[in-house]
């Protein structure tokens, strides 16, 4: 009995050394510690033995159990513990998560392309205030009270006397105002009209404001650098052409189209930007002798100018923030 005890002690530990894995713990525990297992077995024999020797052979029975019992519910600690440290493990192989980096909007990495552009072209950035007065956004640019132009722009006025800026020409007036010339700068900034909301048109918009002055500035300067502009901007073979038309700040003044071919569609030419050589009446208004000094002036749409680049369809998709738009940029 003694001999049969250590032997099942000595297949135990072999056993034992051998489990990998729960399954394996547990058939160790059926054969050995289970009610019908092999530990069980030899205590139901316990009653064959002689009255002698069952103190002894008891007592090893005992330790037999105590032995498989502990060595069993350590080895159940361990892969316990392993199997908690399995779901704590970081695979360093593994790719990592992808965040989303945010991007310039479209409009603003236009606008940045437009100052480089003019930056180039030997211009510095000066703003003004999207709240103005009256006086800098109309009067000084030469519309009359009553002036049929005024009606040109449905204003959002503040007060009587301020509102949000039409267009970004007001600038015009603060720089010449606040710098004497030579003067070559461009005015970016939003600008705000009063209409009803479509495909084309939008409550709110920016513009780029370009002004020159010096003694000796000419129309023919003002196409070229226009022309230059488109080509940087647009592409070197871009359309374009120049039409007489009329501003009260500006005399003679003309509008720039660019010709538009949207794929498999037929193509048309786009109104991009007004300009004309700064009103002689505009120079008195801030103080700079007209007799002296000449300049010129024009002004752009970004949103259009973007639009046309990038074949946008639709100016409101600029202001939505759907991210499957902007991402495409
Ligand atoms: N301010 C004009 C507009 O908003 C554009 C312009 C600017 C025209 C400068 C001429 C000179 O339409």
């Amino acid at each position: 009995m003694i001999n049969k005890i250590d032997e099942t002690r000595k297949s135990f530990d072999e056993d034992l050394s051998k489990v990998d894995s729960f399954a394996s713990l547990e058939e160790l525990r059926i054969k050995y510690l289970s009610r019908k297992g092999l530990v069980s077995q030899l205590f139901e024999s316990l009653k064959d033995v002689s009255k002698e020797d069952k103190p002894k052979v008891g007592q090893s029975l005992n330790q037999l159990k105590i032995h498989t019992q502990s060595k069993f519910d350590e080895m159940k600690e361990t892969f316990e513990n392993n199997e908690n440290k399995s779901e704590s493990f970081v695979d360093l192989s593994l790719p990592g998560r992808i965040r989303p980096i945010g991007s310039k909007h479209i409009l603003t990495q236009t606008l940045d392309e437009i100052k480089n552009i003019f930056k180039g072209l030997g211009f510095s950035v000066y703003e003004g205030p999207e709240l103005e007065s009256d006086y800098n956004n109309f009067e000084a640019l030469n519309f009359a009270p009553d002036h049929p132009a005024r009606d040109m722009q449905d204003t959002f006025f503040v007060t009587e006397d301020f509102l949000l800026r039409t267009h970004t020409s007001p600038v015009q007036v603060r720089l010449m105002t606040e710098k004497k010339p030579p003067l070559r700068a461009i005015m970016p900034g939003k600008v705000f009209r009063n209409e009803a909301i479509s495909a084309k048109s939008y409550c709110l918009f920016h513009q780029v404001e370009g002004l020159y002055v010096d003694t000796d500035v000419t129309f023919a300067e003002l196409k070229g650098t226009l022309v230059a502009f488109a080509k940087q901007f647009y592409g070197q073979d871009v359309q374009y052409r120049f039409r007489a038309s009329f501003f009260p700040f500006t005399e003679p003044s003309a509008e720039m189209d660019v010709w538009w071919q949207p794929k498999g569609k037929e193509g048309r030419w786009l109104e991009v930007l007004g300009c004309g050589m700064v009103d002689p009446n505009v120079l008195k208004n801030v103080g700079i002798d007209p007799e002296k000094y000449v300049g010129y002036a024009f002004g752009m749409g970004v949103e259009r100018t973007a639009m046309l680049k990038y074949g946008i369809g639709d100016i409101r998709i600029l202001f939505d923030n759907d991210k499957r738009f902007l991402t495409q940029f």
